[in-house]
């Protein structure tokens, strides 16, 4: 666990300045947008305009190098009004930290500042139709060609795909190794062969395009492999994902605490037998639980994003706990909040029928809640020297061979 969880004045000023915005261009038009599928530009330019692009930009590359926490504070904000302008906003954090983690500087230099300006909107492609979880067993390729590399293949579920202008694109480029197969390589967008080619209709999060992108023979500068190294990919996609996870995790908090704010208003001024419903005792049982639930996934994520921003070790468990958590808690109150709207929740009519859509891919993207809880179990079990000690309070019952208890027979 970390040591201190600090709130800076600067994420304190960054978080206030995403309620505005939140306030102003996300939750009013929440509903306009989810049903037309379209991406809201106003509440993203309003969002690059107040600097909230800065936050994951280190100061040397003209951003505000804000840290993890004012990211989850100000995703948390963004969600509240509405998760999928959350997500909206927050994968251009992923898509950017394979730059920020790996990248040379002068990498760091052709593409962060435009990003941290709100320029230049960010995806982030690791999915495959075959490697979803299984994160390594990618099949698009990126060959060397002289002073290229020429990509080919397809990848899947691109959050932001079309309207990002930069994408991180995870690649083969040593099919012959085990541990070293996988590149990440920049491709602009309007690079001729890179092509956005399905719209997916979504359950929920439908105001932020997820898409296939296709890669056919597309060309890009040897200089766009991050790092400058082959083989660093896995390992960026996996750093990426310790960073990115906390803030996943953000939007799960504000999507809960979104639906749990229309659920208590919502009791208060529905009537049945007579008097509101939130006078009734089973409805506050459901309000206490959905409010402590909020609270405690919110403390494990700012705990895991004080992590990240005093340099923790080893981050990955303590991202995966509070993903796993805060996402599978997003759900449940969603799910409770629509039985405290009862039949109107069910209505599209209210809004918290699309809390509940939005809520599902929470516990699936930036890695499914079960690969959260085998990268918790693995780290456990890597951790267990330490608990080495406890063995002496342990009887050792079951290592005895029933054989060798029994007495031995004369004669
Ligand atoms: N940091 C650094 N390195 C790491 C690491 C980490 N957190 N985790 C693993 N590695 C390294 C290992 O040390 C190992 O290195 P060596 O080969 O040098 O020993 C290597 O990576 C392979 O590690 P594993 O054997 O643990 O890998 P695995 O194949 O068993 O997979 C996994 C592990 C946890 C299941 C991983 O594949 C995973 O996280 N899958 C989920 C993928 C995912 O989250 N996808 C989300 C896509 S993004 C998205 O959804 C965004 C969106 O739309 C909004």
């Amino acid at each position: 666990m970390p040591q201190n969880i600090v709130f800076s004045e600067l994420a304190l000023e960054l978080q206030a300045k995403a309620r505005v915005i939140a306030d102003k261009y996300v939750r009013p038009f929440a509903a306009k947008y989810d049903k037309a599928q379209e991406y809201n530009r106003e509440a993203a330019q309003a969002a690059a305009e107040a600097g909230l692009f800065k936050v994951f930009v280190p100061v040397e590359y003209g951003g505000y190098g804000a840290g993890s926490l004012a990211l989850c504070l100000v995703t948390e904000e963004l969600a509240k009004a509405d998760s999928g302008f959350g997500v909206a906003y927050a994968v251009n954090a992923l898509g950017s930290t394979p730059i920020v983690v790996g990248g040379t500087d002068e990498q760091k230099k052709k593409w962060l500042p435009a990003i941290a300006r709100g320029e230049k909107m960010v995806a982030f492609c690791l999915s495959e139709k075959n490697a979803g979880s299984d994160a390594s067993g990618l099949a698009v390729t990126a060959e060397r060609d002289g002073e290229h590399y020429v990509i080919c293949g397809e990848k899947k579920w691109t959050t932001n795909g079309g309207v990002a202008d930069v994408y991180t694109v995870f690649c083969v480029t040593d099919p012959t190794s085990k541990s070293r197969r996988i590149s990440a390589i920049v491709v602009e967008k309007g690079t001729p062969g890179f092509s956005v080619k399905k719209i997916e209709d979504k359950m929920g999060i439908r105001c932020v395009p997820v898409v296939e992108t296709h890669y056919d023979n597309v060309r890009v500068p040897a200089g766009n492999l991050i790092g400058g190294r082959e083989g660093m990919g896995f390992a960026h996609a996996m750093q990426t994902l310790d960073r990115a996870r906390p803030c996943v995790a953000a939007q799960a908090v504000g999507a809960a605490q979104g639906s749990l704010d229309l659920a208590i208003v919502y009791s208060n001024r529905r009537k049945q037998f007579g008097a509101p419903i939130s006078s009734f005792q089973m409805v506050q049982k459901m309000l206490a639980d959905m409010a402590i639930k909020t609270e405690a996934a919110r403390w494990l994520v700012y705990a895991s994003a004080a992590a990240i921003d005093t340099g923790m070790q080893n981050v990955t468990k303590i991202a995966a706990m509070g993903k796993c958590f805060a996402t599978d808690t997003a759900m449940e109150v969603a799910t409770d909040a629509v039985q405290v709207f009862g039949g109107y929740g069910f209505m599209e009519d209210y809004p918290i029928a699309k809390n509940f859509r939005d809520a599902k891919i929470l516990s699936i993207y930036e890695g499914t809640n079960q690969v959260q809880r085998l990268v918790v179990a693995r780290n456990l079990i890597k951790e267990s020297e330490s608990l080495s000690h406890l063995q002496q309070y342990i009887p050792q019952e079951e290592q005895k061979s029933y054989k060798s208890a029994q007495p031995a027979k004369s004669g």
